[in-house]
């Protein structure tokens, strides 16, 4: 008898259990407004609207009142998680949820809540990119800057190679028990870490790096907010013109 070849599921994975200080704001950076909707709702809807996620969870900060919050109806594609103290901590208790409901290698795109102008167009390429690829990898995006590398006393010490140095974005697309041992790996020995591709690092794996546009830019400061409006604004008028 032939047995049927399963296809791993593509899930997101959004953490958004994060204060967001360097803002300054009276709530978290992925609750402020953009237009006419969250930063959060943003993001979500990426997700949402594409046809090839089967899921999407979101992990919110522990004091969140997700009934005033104003979630999309996602047809029960959008679960909700509680985050931990940092975001690797979010992440983890985010890939926990998905071991009960997924395959240990569906892929799980990890992407910051704080992140709402992602070209869907990115998304695509990320995922047709990587489909099978036997390691995973994340968006990056190129440094228009000459990257010096500070030595001590506001010293330079060199200058980098900046055709071999990228900015890692998001999403960052991996394994779920792949992804989850690594972070699990990178928590028990106490290593710092800012993105999934660093727990992968730790475990001697080399994520793949896929070009993607810098308007993938993450709320931070409050000119953010501007910034990202105009790109969404780009986004939209370069969509009808199509
Ligand atoms: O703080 P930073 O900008 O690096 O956060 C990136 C993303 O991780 C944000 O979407 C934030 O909400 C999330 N985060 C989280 N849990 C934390 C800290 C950050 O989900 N403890």
């Amino acid at each position: 008898m032939k047995t049927e070849q399963r296809e791993p599921a593509l899930w997101a994975l959004i953490p958004a259990a994060g204060v967001g200080r360097r803002m300054g704001s009276d709530r978290p950076k992925q609750f402020l407004r953009l237009g006419s909707r969250s930063v959060l709702e943003h993001t979500l809807d990426i997700f949402l609207q594409h046809p090839g996620i089967r899921g999407v969870v979101l992990v919110l900060g522990v004091g969140v009142d997700r009934d005033a919050m104003d979630l999309p109806d996602a047809g029960g594609r959008l679960f909700l998680v509680t985050g931990g103290e940092e975001r690797a901590d979010s992440v983890r208790n985010g890939l926990g949820f998905l071991a009960q409901r997924g395959q240990p290698d569906d892929w799980v795109l990890v992407h910051d809540a704080a992140r709402p102008c992602l070209p869907p167009d990115d998304l695509d390429h990320l995922i047709a990119v990587l489909r099978d690829d036997p390691v995973g990898g994340l968006l990056v995006a190129a440094s228009t800057d000459t990257l010096k590398l500070a030595g001590t006393g506001d010293r330079v010490e060199r200058t980098l190679d900046r055709s071999r140095v990228w900015r890692a974005l998001t999403p960052q697309m991996f394994r779920l028990q792949a992804l989850r041992a690594a972070l699990e790996a990178a928590a028990a020995s106490g290593v710092p870490l800012t993105d999934e591709a660093s727990a992968m690092e730790f475990v001697g794996a080399s994520p793949r790096l896929v070009e993607g546009s810098p308007m993938n830019i993450k709320i931070t400061r409050p000119e953010d907010l501007d910034v990202a409006e105009v790109y969404l604004n780009r986004q939209q008028r370069l969509r009808s013109a199509r």
